[in-house]
């Protein structure tokens, strides 16, 4: 097929988001948008991708990391001029060059592949990615010549009456030649309601000089969504979230509500997961089959074995096996990894610590920076005294040890197998194997002593 190219524009403020934070930075389903386009754009294994960056340009660089190129456009004097930056780094290369918005977050990569190959068998020198939806507005209307064929782009603010009516919209994506793209550029003047460098000019241009333009319409207009202001973010979130869930459908999750149910677009689900209303799950998540995520849970990150249950909880970059028992109301934070059958109960904060299998922290815990081992009971209100103001220190608790309720264990400390802490305990030596300790003072009754004193009341 040739040489295939990539020009993502992100040089743009995005003013109409009213936002400090970068417009290409705003998730959809907790992604950038930006990241969501830069997704597909790898999959279509491409010889080169070039982002222009512009506004925010560091923040969009480190989002991208080296997933492409970047070329600086210093100044945002619109589509055309961002594009025209890419020149001194291909203009001579011959091949086919797509250009992306960075605001078009829905786009796959299946329709990406169909462009190039429609512009290649149409022997186009330039095909725009169309659509026609019900309200136009805002989007630059494709004007057809009386034989079909696409002769040029007006932005709406340039748009005669007439032309406001015209239903078939410019998506932002395009192929060119490569060569002629960048000839075409330097043609391209900003005479026009914004003062801008139009990119869409050059299919006029163009198709002036007799060259073949084509037009590949989607039949979604879903997946070409431009993202310029929270209300179309929100379209775009809706728009993904059911795309995604359908999918997880098809494959044979349970989502009970999915207008209630957000799942990123790098989570992966085994058949036979029940997903229950309000649940967020995010990041590169795995769950495994036979799983049950309880209500209104919040996952980001996280491996989860098969048939788990997690209600209502909070989990993050943690690893949880298999027919555990979690929650509700329990935090499982960075760099936990929770064994087979453990049980995690109500109120349990747990960060940082390895939990071996079928051990349980059934209540009111904080077990932070520790290795627990296997068979052990943690008891209700247990807390590992982790942190002195300074550092952070390791709990260790071995295999089969038995925690009374309310104790603390203050680290660097070292609980030995089978060992029995005393509840109320608070404990800063280690304690030996198969020992019981007992760190609280010891209990005084006093006969009648509060007979006495209640005559004072
Ligand atoms: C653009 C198209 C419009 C199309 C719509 C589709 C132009 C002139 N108009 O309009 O025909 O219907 O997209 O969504 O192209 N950018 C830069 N540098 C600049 C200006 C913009 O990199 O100097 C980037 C922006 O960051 C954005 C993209 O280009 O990612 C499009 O710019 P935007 O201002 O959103 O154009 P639209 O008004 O949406
Ligand atoms: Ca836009």
């Amino acid at each position: 097929m040739g040489n295939r190219y990539a020009i993502v524009l992100a040089a743009g403020q995005g003013t109409r988001m009213k936002s400090k934070k970068h417009k290409m930075l705003h998730p959809v389903l907790g992604r950038p948008m930006v990241q969501h386009v830069m997704d597909q754009l790898q999959v279509l294994k491409l010889k080169k991708i070039m982002t222009i960056v512009g506004y925010g340009a560091e923040q969009v660089k480190q989002q991208l990391g080296d997933s492409s190129d970047f070329i600086l456009q210093e100044e945002q004097l619109g589509t055309g001029h961002a594009v025209k930056q890419a020149a001194p780094f291909i203009k001579n290369e011959q091949g086919v060059t797509l250009v992306v918005c960075g605001d078009t977050p829905l786009l796959t990569a299946d329709t990406l592949a169909a462009l190039f190959d429609h512009h290649v068998q149409s022997q186009a020198k330039a095909t725009v990615l169309t659509t026609t939806i019900t309200d136009p507005s805002g989007y630059g209307r494709v004007i057809r010549d009386n034989d079909g064929n696409v002769a040029k782009i007006v932005e709406q603010k340039d748009a005669t009456n007439e032309q406001l009516q015209v239903n078939e919209i410019n998506t932002g994506t395009y192929c060119f030649d490569n060569q002629l793209l960048f000839e075409s550029l330097s043609k391209v003047s900003n005479d026009n309601a914004q003062g801008e460098y139009y990119l869409p000019d050059v299919i006029e241009i163009l198709s002036q000089a007799n060259e073949k333009i084509s037009a590949y319409q989607t039949e979604d207009p879903n997946e070409t969504i431009g993202v310029n202001d929270r209300v179309a973010l929100a379209k775009a979130e809706k728009i993904m979230r059911d795309r995604i869930n359908l999918e997880h459908m098809k494959n044979g999750v349970s989502i009970i509500d999915p207008d209630h149910t957000y799942i990123g677009s790098h989570v992966t689900i085994e058949q036979d997961v029940v997903i229950e209303p309000g649940c967020v799950i995010g990041g590169e998540t795995f769950i495994r089959t036979g799983t049950v995520i309880g209500s209104h849970t919040e996952i980001n990150n996280c491996t989860i074995g098969e048939n788990t249950i997690i209600k209502q909880s909070v989990a993050s970059d943690s690893e949880i096996g298999n027919r555990v028992d979690i929650g509700p109301f329990a935090h499982i934070r960075p760099q936990a990894t929770i064994g087979n059958e453990v049980k995690i109960g109500n109120f349990v904060e747990v960060k940082k610590t390895h939990i071996e299998e079928k051990s349980k922290v059934s209540h009111l815990s904080y077990i932070g920076d520790a290795e627990v081992g296997k068979n052990v009971n943690v008891g209700c209100g247990t807390i590992t005294v982790n942190y002195d103001g300074k550092n952070k220190y390791l709990t260790k608790i071995e295999d089969d040890a038995f925690i009374g309720c309310n104790a603390n264990l203050i680290a660097p400390v070292t609980i030995g197998k089978g060992a029995i802490v005393a509840a109320g305990s608070t404990i800063n030596k280690d304690v030996q194997a198969d020992a019981l300790s007992i760190a609280r003072s010891k209990q005084v009754n006093k006969e009648s002593y509060a007979k006495r004193l209640n005559k004072y009341k």
